[in-house]
């Protein structure tokens, strides 16, 4: 049995990959200041993990958090590009001086190995698709840009100290438990809400902008096997994680309609400050190096999603 630190815990990917963890009977340690994590997503788990409430910029609290850790999932962030583009210093301290704090601490406490979060938003608006590790970033937003900021430092802790890292570019994840209340929230877990209680949803632009969505059990298993590859193929290294596929807004809305028997139409509002039109993965080097394989698709994500928030929201309605 090893010990995993996940920070952010308490965000419905960090809750997701804690789950899958104890499944396989490894120890769970968690760290969240639950500013955008959430209690709930941890209530079935609570007996069984230890939760540290701290910040990620608190380097005494990390040091507390890493003692005898194997392997920490650094999770934690504010997930958000238009939050970074109205407060571009609130983005950098969580997303990247909390990172180097991070990886600080895994460096003293002699962690084997820390998976890194890393997004999708670092290729920017490329006309290139699918996007590939090889190719030249090019961050839009501030978030984008503070994500790929913690993907060197986590590249350079690697190279100067010898602690493993491995970076998973996200391409936006969705499931269960993603938070859909906030504005900034993910489109998904918006729209799947919105359309299961028949509020018009509003797509920001013309709907042609398309994404590589990915279900979350994708991300979960990319994260252990990012754990566990051969450190030769994977240390030091960033890999996309995503579906390779692309789907455009004005599909997944579509699509939408029969699963969530939603009868209205759908407004469109001016398209969103930093923005990127397209979005789609190659997701070779997942495949060579950490033997990663999308194994649950779009539709199928969907329906899942779906019949999740549809329970969630007979329980309590007033789940916006
Ligand atoms: C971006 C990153 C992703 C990161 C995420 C964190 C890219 C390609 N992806 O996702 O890696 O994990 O930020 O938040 O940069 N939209 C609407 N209506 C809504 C909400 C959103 O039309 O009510 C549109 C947005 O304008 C955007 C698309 O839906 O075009 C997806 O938005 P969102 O779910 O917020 O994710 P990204 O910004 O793509």
């Amino acid at each position: 049995m090893a010990l995993y630190l996940i920070t952010g815990i308490g965000g419905f990917i960090g809750s997701s990959i804690a789950r899958a963890l104890l499944s396989r009977g490894e120890a769970v340690r968690g760290l969240d200041n639950f500013s955008t994590g959430n209690k709930n997503n941890l209530a079935e788990i609570a007996a069984r993990i230890e939760v540290h409430e701290a910040d990620i910029t608190d380097l005494d609290a990390m040091h507390r958090a890493c003692k005898g850790v194997d392997f920490v999932l650094h999770q934690a962030a504010i997930p958000s590009v238009p939050k970074s583009v109205l407060d571009p210093l609130g983005s950098n301290e969580a997303n990247v001086d909390g990172t180097v704090n991070v990886l600080v601490a895994a460096r003293d406490a002699k962690v084997k190995r820390v998976v890194y979060a890393a997004s999708s938003s670092a290729y920017g608006d490329t006309p290139t698709l699918p996007k590939h590790e090889g190719m030249k970033p090019d961050p839009i937003s501030p978030y984008a840009v503070a994500k790929l900021a913690s993907e060197h430092y986590m590249v350079s802790f690697f190279r100067c100290y010898g602690l493993e890292t491995v970076c998973l570019r996200y391409f936006n994840i969705f499931g269960p438990r993603q938070d859909p209340s906030s504005p900034y929230s993910g489109v998904l877990a918006k729209f799947i809400t919105q359309m299961l209680k028949g509020e018009q949803p509003t797509i920001f632009g013309d709907g042609e902008q398309s994404r590589d969505f990915t279900y979350i059990d994708n991300a979960v298993n990319a994260n252990l096997l990012a754990c566990k590859a051969d450190a030769s193929k994977a240390a030091g290294e960033v890999f996309n994680v995503a579906t390779g596929r692309r789907v455009t807004l004005n599909e997944t809305f579509k699509a939408l309609q029969p699963l969530t028997s939603y009868s209205g139409q759908l407004k469109y509002g001016p398209a969103r400050g930093g923005d990127v039109k397209h979005s789609l993965a190659d997701v070779s080097k997942a495949e060579a190096g950490l033997g990663y394989r999308p194994s649950i698709d779009f539709e199928e994500g969907l329906r899942r999603t779906v019949e999740w928030y549809r329970k969630e929201i007979v329980a309590d309605p007033v789940l916006t």
